[in-house]
């Protein structure tokens, strides 16, 4: 392990205490998906905070750690710069179908935290005179399986490419000196522990009705591609893993205990009643079942 990685073993990533986000707090046990009202609070209040990326400090990076992150920081970049019309649309379609009209408006929130992702990446960049994409190979294959797909797979695959950003920003703030780097890396970080779990409840309200056989057949698929994505990323991103201090075997079990934290909120027979009482009908009108809970 590289002496920075060393240093930075023992840092947590959690998310700042001093901020009101703490109450937002996602917890594996949460005994029923937030609404989507709540969800929309939250990236409200997430955007409202101040990011503190201290680039009045410069960023100067080294030869050898140019040689570890440009390219792959080039493609993780291009990765979080989208406009999300597709998802937008299917989001649209399925929120009609259940009446949950502020999903719509929550994955608008996403997809701005995505794009903000990319800006701060690519701010960095420009600094470092890394140059810049438009779009890379994997991006492309990443983009095509999305927009042949229903809002189901769409967020399947997105949940995956998130599940591993957790790992592959962890490794690129610690194969870094930049402190603006290091920055924009904890506070992706953070955002996508709650993108992870938004994600995670939708899948498990879109799959509350299956029964066990096909979620397990689901899950069979879902485990697939993760693993699939996450020996793709570990092997092409290599250099920036190592620099991290991310053995193989380390990128490998921290990824597969991030995506058992995920599989579990993405199972709908974590959330009692949620099998049944997916949306209710009144006087014609379909309204969406999860209303907010008592405080
Ligand atoms: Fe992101
Ligand atoms: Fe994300």
């Amino acid at each position: 392990m590289n002496p920075l990685a060393a240093k930075n073993e023992r840092l947590t990533l959690l998310p700042d205490k001093s901020s009101t986000l703490e109450k937002h707090q996602p917890s594996a046990l949460e005994p029923r998906p937030w609404t989507s009202e709540k969800w929309c609070e939250y990236f409200q209040e997430n955007d409202r905070r101040f990011s503190n990326i201290p680039w009045e400090a410069g960023v100067t990076i080294d030869k050898d750690e140019r040689q570890a992150i440009a390219s792959s920081i080039r493609e993780f970049q291009a990765g979080e710069n989208s406009e999300g019309n597709h998802l937008t649309q299917k989001s649209a379609e399925h929120a009609r179908q259940v009446g949950d009209f502020a999903y719509v408006r929550a994955i608008r929130f996403l997809i701005g935290e995505e794009q903000r992702h990319a800006r701060d990446l690519g701010r960095f960049m420009i600094a470092a005179r890394i140059p810049l994409v438009e779009t890379t190979s994997v991006d492309v294959i990443f983009r095509r399986l999305r927009q042949l797909a229903g809002l189901e797979i769409m967020v399947a695959v997105l949940v995956t490419a998130e599940i591993i950003a957790q790992v592959y920003y962890h490794a690129l703030r610690d194969a870094t000196h930049a402190a603006a780097l290091r920055k924009i890396c904890e506070r992706i970080l953070r955002d996508e522990v709650f993108h992870v779990r938004f994600q995670c409840e939708r899948l498990a309200i879109l799959r509350a009705q299956r029964p066990n056989s096909a979620l397990a057949l689901t899950h069979g698929f879902q485990r697939l591609l993760f693993l699939g994505a996450l020996l793709l990323v570990g092997v092409k991103h290599a250099p920036t893993r190592r620099r991290g201090g991310f053995s193989f075997t380390r990128w490998w079990s921290v990824g597969w205990h991030k995506y058992e934290r995920a599989r579990r909120i993405m199972d709908p027979r974590q959330y009692p009643g949620l099998q049944t009482n997916l949306s209710v009908e009144t006087a014609g009108e379909k309204r969406h079942a999860f209303a907010p809970q008592n405080p």
